[in-house]
């Protein structure tokens, strides 16, 4: 039955049936690194069928019961990325429209890829260990047997127990915690998911957690020693989903609060629903942490709400988030700070492109991901291809005004689905009934199926970046001579985003021309100029060290270490580790 897969990721059957609730008991143990745990899935049949077939990764499945009488079970040989297939038997098979509850008892694994244990001295605080999950895209397997497909939606409520002095969070709203009865040492943390939900949005976090209130409908959670200054930083919050609302329409999560892990968090943030967790490293002091919040906002509605059906169409979720981040922060900041974004989004295309060949079908907006693991998978190709596909059209269509319609739209008619691109691209003919004429120039081939750069580029009012395009062009220029003419004056009354955006144009300079147009004396001379190895914005100085890299610079290189074992997240680290590997 493999070629009606919907999904080459699952192993699951989501056209025999569909989970539509799940009911978790975890009991976490920092002692063995272990989850024990009772899932209870609510199934309903959508076709006859003897069996049920789940997703399972590194589980230990001791029970398998079932509502409908006994039940026998199996558990496939294991695929090394995909997991171990969980066969379920059921005594009487399902009739189309049948439901029935399938109950399992297991233990996760140690090595779960899903779970990271912290022991406390990897904590601020060191008296507490810590641990947190991160399911997408296919890791929630290794938390709980599951459909784990983004194809299936379901609800959930949760139980969670937990050493006392602990506090478990999770991706849902929370519903009071109690003293474990088993266990006077215990606590048990209740949650509701009322909205529906794909697996790769379950999320658990414990830890020595505290709390703040930043807004009607937010806590900044964190250990305590962060908790305040997160307070501070995360004060837009409100701000952002407001803005974010006045586009696309209501918030329907209820709450929205933030979790601040420890370094090691691999993400920059995730949208993980009623809680977006985000990397520490935003916390450095000068609000450029708003673009990540209004991403994972964003994600409240393209992702959360409108769900890729599956990792193929992965750009559904990041190129429209993508899309409402810039927009928010046009909308925050100003047109030409989401032009600029734009302009620099196109250039980590680039990089990405560079980094998987230009022929590598990776780099479709639409990859095939038979056979293939969509972490192996992961680039900025769906979050910019897709951004730019999406401003293409915004151009070609009349207009902001006219395209947020049309993304509004296409979030009311699958609010609570899982979609493709196919029935995304429906959509928008049918919106644009009156412009089909302009859809047909557009060459769907060649960005959706095609390798590497798209076949246009989007247009862009320039006005922020040519001012660092002259510099740039100043520092290329410039012989040894002309050097100490760059002073901090030069970056006085640049943005942020701006600095950002001139040491991405040096770098993409320093990629693509022969020779490269950096010497070593160039960096040198930059640091005395602008004293960029004191900057603590991890966007600059993570760019700012690529460049001093790249220039072979050698006091660059404490630097860097510290940069890739002080933090975890993957967008830094591993552009780093790549310039240890090429010399
Ligand atoms: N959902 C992603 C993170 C993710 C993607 C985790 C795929 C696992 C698999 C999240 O919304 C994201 O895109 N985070 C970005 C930040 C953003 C501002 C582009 C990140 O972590 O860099
Ligand atoms: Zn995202």
């Amino acid at each position: 039955m493999d070629d009606e897969r919907v999904d080459s990721c699952s192993f699951s059957c989501p056209h025999d049936v569909h989970t539509v609730h799940l009911s978790l008991k975890l009991r976490v143990h920092f002692e063995t690194h272990v989850v024990h745990g009772v899932v209870r899935l609510s199934l309903l049949a959508v076709r006859d069928t003897p069996s049920v077939v789940l997703d399972t990764k590194g589980l230990q499945i001791k029970t398998v019961t079932a509502s409908n009488g006994p039940a026998s079970f199996s558990v496939r040989p294991a695929h090394a990325a995909l997991g171990s297939a969980l066969e379920i038997t059921l005594s009487s098979a399902l009739k189309r429209d049948d439901t029935v509850e399938v109950k399992i008892e297991y233990e996760t694994s140690p090595s779960a890829l899903a779970l990271q244990w912290l022991t406390p001295e990897q904590t601020a605080g060191k008296k507490f260990p810590y641990l947190f999950s991160q399911c997408q895209a296919i890791h929630c397997r290794c938390m709980v047997p599951c459909q784990d497909t983004p194809s299936v939606k379901s609800t959930y409520d949760a139980q969670v127990s937990v050493p006392n002095g602990m506090v478990a969070l999770m991706s849902a709203i929370r519903d009071g915690s109690d003293p474990d009865p088993d266990d006077a040492l215990r606590t048990v943390f209740k949650f509701k998911q009322p909205v529906l939900i794909p697996s790769y949005l379950l999320a658990l976090v414990v830890g020595a957690l505290e709390s703040r209130k930043i807004g009607p409908r937010s806590y900044v959670w964190s250990e305590k020693d962060m908790v305040d200054k997160a307070a501070f930083e995360f004060a837009e919050t409100e701000k952002i989903l407001q803005v974010a609302e006045s586009l696309v329409g209501k918030y329907v999560w209820c709450s929205y609060d933030l979790l601040i892990l420890p370094p090691s968090f691999p993400y920059g943030g995730m949208e993980n629903p009623c809680i977006t967790f985000v990397t520490p490293t935003l916390i450095a002091g000068d609000r450029s942490l708003a673009g990540v919040v209004a991403h994972e906002i964003a994600h409240s509605w393209t992702g959360n709400l409108v769900t890729n059906n599956n990792w193929e169409h992965f750009w559904l979720n990041e190129g429209h988030t993508m899309y409402l981040e810039r927009l928010i922060c046009g909308k925050m900041l100003g047109e030409p700070l989401r032009q600029l974004e734009a302009i620099e989004g196109w250039n980590r295309l680039k990089d990405s492109v560079k980094v998987f060949g230009e022929q590598n079908p990776l780099t479709n907006l639409i990859p095939n991901l038979d056979g293939i693991d969509p972490d192996d998978a992961f680039s900025s190709v769906p979050y910019e291809k897709g951004f730019g596909l999406l401003l293409h059209l915004e151009q070609l269509l009349g207009g902001q005004e006219v395209f947020v319609g049309f993304v509004k739209s296409y979030i009311d008619k699958f609010a609570y689905q899982s979609v493709t691109s196919e029935d995304w691209k429906n959509h928008l003919y049918e919106y644009f009934k009156d412009k089909n004429h302009l859809l047909e120039n557009v060459d769907w081939k060649g960005w959706f199926y095609s390798p590497g750069m798209p076949p246009v580029q989007p247009k862009y009012d320039t006005s922020l970046a040519d001012a660092c395009l002259k510099l740039v062009d100043q520092w290329i220029k410039a012989g040894d001579e002309n050097l100490h003419a760059f002073g901090p004056a030069d970056l006085k009354d640049m943005h942020s985003f701006q600095v950002i955006y001139f040491l991405s144009e040096l770098l993409q300079a320093q990629e693509e021309q022969t020779p490269p147009p950096f010497s070593l004396k160039h960096v040198q001379m930059m640091q005395q100029a602008y004293n960029l190895n004191d900057v603590t914005n991890y966007e600059i100085r993570f760019r700012w060290l690529c460049l001093c890299l790249q220039a072979k610079w050698e006091n660059a290189i404490p630097l860097a270490l510290r940069m890739v074992t002080e933090q975890g997240r993957m967008k830094y680290i591993r552009p780093l580790y790549r310039y240890r590997k090429n010399g």
